[in-house]
């Protein structure tokens, strides 16, 4: 087992002065990389600002002997994106690491939900990831390197009861990956998304007490850190990982059925005749990109 180390990386952590993204910071400088710390430093649901979050993180990291910034901006605009990575290109001449973490909820049962509630979840989770990626993406394509984390979640993935602006965004964060994964592969920018469980001011009234302090985000960090690392060379791939769970998730084509030549039309009644097949997921993996779909298809254009 060789040793994790990040010494000559730069490092930003989104959302790093509080839950997951504190975590990452102090793990990152203890193991060499000089880190921005960015932090709004806003209440839950997005309202309010301050240093303190983001200045609390930096302390602790200088008190430990590593080297960090404090960034401020929000990630939900263009000019915050780009204050955060001129931050870290300011103090340290790059970016090598961008952990796409901030974020914030405004549950709501869908049919409730208001429109604010809905553009303000999307605008920090989704917007943000653009803002702050593309000045990011830009500096790594320039160094040939780059390492990105993105943070979707099982309600994206998967569905969760009151969460729909939430679950939209994240799953907006795989689409994101998707195509980053494609568009950096010749510039070594490898980007993978994770989808955590962890005890935060984010579930602090969603999990039972005893189940949110076992969440550690401790046990989420790792796989982060390793994602973020040298030594990792995949990319474009999902993995959820909570309290020791470390597991890939995907989002996956299945072999399916041909009904037909292409050429005839083909009835409801032959979709109903197939649908076990159809949605049976039989043979179902993953795909490299939209292109690969084509190959199933491939047999009906002849
Ligand atoms: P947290 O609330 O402890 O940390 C999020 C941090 O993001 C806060 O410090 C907050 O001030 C900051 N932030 C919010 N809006 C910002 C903005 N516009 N610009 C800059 N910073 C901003 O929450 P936690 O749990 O550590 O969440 C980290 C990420 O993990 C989030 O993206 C969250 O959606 C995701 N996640 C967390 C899960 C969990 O079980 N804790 C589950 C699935 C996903």
């Amino acid at each position: 087992m060789s040793d994790i180390r990040f010494d000559g990386r730069v490092a930003i952590v989104t959302g790093a002065g509080a839950g997951l993204g504190r975590s990452y910071a102090l793990e990152f400088a203890k193991r060499g990389a000089k880190v921005v710390v960015n932090d709004l430093g806003g209440s839950r649901d997005g309202s309010g600002a301050s240093h303190r979050a983001a200045d609390v993180v930096v302390d602790e990291i200088k008190a430990l002997g590593g080297q960090a910034v404090a960034n401020y901006d929000s990630v939900a605009t263009v000019a915050g994106g780009e204050g955060i990575v001129k931050t870290a290109v300011d103090a340290f001449g790059k970016v090598d690491i961008l952990v796409n973490n901030a974020g914030i909820l405004r549950d709501k049962s869908f049919s409730k939900m208001a429109e604010d509630e809905w553009d303000l979840v999307i605008s920090v989770h989704l917007r943000g990831a653009f803002c702050v990626t593309k000045p990011a993406f830009n500096v790594m394509r320039e160094n040939q390197y780059g390492r990105i984390v993105c943070t979707t979640s099982g309600a994206g993935l998967y569905g969760n009861f009151g969460q729909a602006n939430y679950s939209a965004a994240k799953m907006g964060l795989v689409g994101l990956m998707n195509t980053l994964n494609i568009e950096g592969a010749k510039y070594n920018i490898k980007t993978n998304t994770i989808a955590p469980l962890a005890g935060s001011r984010l579930t602090e009234d969603v999990f039972p007490p005893d189940v949110f302090t076992k969440l550690k985000p401790e046990f989420v960090m790792p796989i982060v850190l390793f994602l973020a690392s040298e030594a990792n060379q995949d990319s474009g791939m999902i993995f959820n990982c909570a309290a020791g769970w470390y597991s890939r998730t995907a989002v996956v084509c299945a072999k399916g059925v041909i009904i037909g030549d292409g050429k005839r039309p083909v009835k409801p009644e032959e979709i109903q005749d197939n649908w076990n097949v159809i949605k049976g997921l039989d043979e179902a993996k993953p795909l490299g990109s939209a292109t690969e779909s084509f190959n199933y298809v491939m047999p009906l254009l002849k």
